[in-house]
């Protein structure tokens, strides 16, 4: 299992030590997450962008970038700069398909792994005809819009549902667990078919981020 740790409840007082110890403690990736204060009502998007220009400069750990905008394209646009992993653009924030295939085509455009991120109500089957085009399914175990929630128990089932269609159609993509994973939930998420699971709180506010991460791994 990787473990891709949200920089939403990083502390920007000494942030950058926070970073360093993060990475010593083995994250794979650093999940930063843009909220614009529309498509959700919190606004972190000068805050990531400050988080984003830190690691640039400090790690080589990849970016994993959670857009929950509405303005995708201007989003993406601010972000190809630091070179992420992967940028995840959120299905309810496309008017159509036809909207969704050109973010997600003018991200691949970029060389940039591209994601999809489903609500927790939004059906997985809405997605599936969008599978073939895509590197990650980001499935929200918690409502977007905030960090330290609890996870919604129903949505592990749209992970294994999720992971039977993979499966049964030889696709490639990876799932992404995000909101509210923790050292109780994980065995769930791994055997759902989970390969990479988002971690803010639980990973930030522990003790020991090492044996936090491992404790996911
Ligand atoms: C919520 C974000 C999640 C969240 C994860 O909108 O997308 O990445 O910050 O944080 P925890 O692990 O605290 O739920
Ligand atoms: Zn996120």
């Amino acid at each position: 299992m990787e473990v891709s740790t949200s920089v939403l409840t990083v502390k920007k007082d000494n942030c950058i030590k926070t970073f360093y110890n993060l990475e010593a403690a083995g994250t794979d990736y650093f999940h930063i997450d843009v909220m614009d204060g529309k498509f959700v009502e919190d606004d972190t998007s000068a805050l990531m962008k400050e988080y984003c220009e830190y690691l640039n400069s400090i790690t080589n750990i990849p970016l994993d970038v959670h857009l929950m905008v509405s303005d995708v394209m201007s989003y993406i646009n601010s972000y190809l700069v630091y070179e992420p992993r992967c940028i995840t653009v959120h299905y309810e924030a496309a008017k159509d398909r036809e909207q969704l295939m050109n973010w997600i085509n003018y991200i691949k455009e970029n060389n940039i792994k591209v994601g999809i991120s489903v609500k927790p109500q939004t059906d997985i089957k809405e997605i599936y005809e969008l599978l073939p085009y895509i590197h990650v399914v980001l499935i929200m175990t918690v409502e977007p819009g905030k960090g330290g929630q609890a996870l919604i128990p129903d949505t592990i089932e749209k992970i294994s549902k999720l992971n039977e269609y993979r499966q049964q159609n030889n696709l490639e993509f990876d799932i992404e667990a995000d909101g509210g994973i923790n050292s109780e939930n994980i065995e769930k998420m791994r055997e759902a078919g989970c390969d990479i699971v988002v971690a803010g709180t639980y990973i930030v506010n522990s003790e020991n981020y090492k044996e936090a991460i491992n404790s996911l791994k």
